[in-house]
């Protein structure tokens, strides 16, 4: 176990988030404020995803969701967007041989539509390469909207109705969730946005309904694993109601 045995005393064990989501947000400040170029902000931000995705295994969560790339990240320079790409392949690769022998699942969330022949190829590999580990569930959004996922997810009811599989009145909160890209995973308990922005950027619209949300200052690259443990320890000491009294 990597984490301090002090910080284990204050998280409780028993009452941990089941699934977290991070919006890795701040790699293009993280670099201007260094006079770097923006893809050396990508890079530190994919070193600070690997050590948080150990952590969070360490610690007993069982599912992650990382915001990587967004539907609406198409609009940046080329050149930005080539080097997002050769990076999440990079970590798609790598994560195969390190974060596998950490037992991580990895799967990846959002549409293949755009996508290069060779992630998709990659996505296919890794997530068959890990989908017999037994650890924490770490879903990458990689060409990601939470609108495109309702609706695709709406599509594939619609078909389903057609086929005489499912009726219309069979469609409720439960079974829609079942077309969702995180089909058969609990919804998002603990939502953590880096670099200081406060808004969900179209990040699991669905998932999120009754989320903590929890934001911080610090530019993603800067993210460390005790900030994750403030951001639990911090859920761990709100009242969550649901609705109810
Ligand atoms: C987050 O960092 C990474 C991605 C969106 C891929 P940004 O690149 O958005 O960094 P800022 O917000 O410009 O600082
Ligand atoms: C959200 O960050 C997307 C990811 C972290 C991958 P953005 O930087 O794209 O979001 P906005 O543009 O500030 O809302
Ligand atoms: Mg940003």
């Amino acid at each position: 176990m990597f984490f301090s045995k002090k910080k284990q005393h204050e998280i409780d064990m028993s009452r941990l988030p089941e699934h977290i989501g991070i919006i890795m947000d701040g790699n293009g400040r993280w670099a201007k404020r260094r006079g770097l170029p923006r893809s050396a902000g990508h890079s530190a931000g994919a070193e600070s995803l690997k050590k948080i995705i150990t952590e969070a295994n360490n610690i007993g969560i069982k599912y992650i969701t990382v915001y990587a790339f967004s539907t609406e990240n198409w609009k940046r320079p080329k050149d930005e967007v080539d080097y997002l790409m050769s990076l999440l392949l990079d970590y798609l690769r790598n994560a195969e041989k390190t974060l596998s022998g950490e037992n991580v699942v990895i799967r990846a969330i959002g549409s293949r539509e755009g996508l290069s022949e060779e992630i998709c190829k990659q996505i296919d590999k890794t997530e068959k390469f890990t989908s017999k580990n037994t650890g924490i569930v770490m879903n990458i959004a990689l060409n990601y909207g939470g609108r495109e996922e309702i609706a695709s997810a709406a599509r594939s009811a619609c078909a389903d109705v057609q086929s005489g599989k499912i009726s219309v009145d069979d469609i409720d909160d439960k079974l829609f969730s079942e077309y969702l890209y995180t089909k058969n995973q609990p919804d998002v308990d603990l939502l953590i946005r880096t670099s200081g922005e406060q808004r969900l950027s179209n990040f699991m619209l669905w998932q999120v309904s009754y989320a903590e949300m929890w934001f911080t200052n610090k530019l993603w690259p800067d993210f460390k694993p005790a900030d994750l443990h403030k951001a639990i320890i911090d859920f761990q000491n709100r009242g969550r109601r649901f609705g109810g009294v």
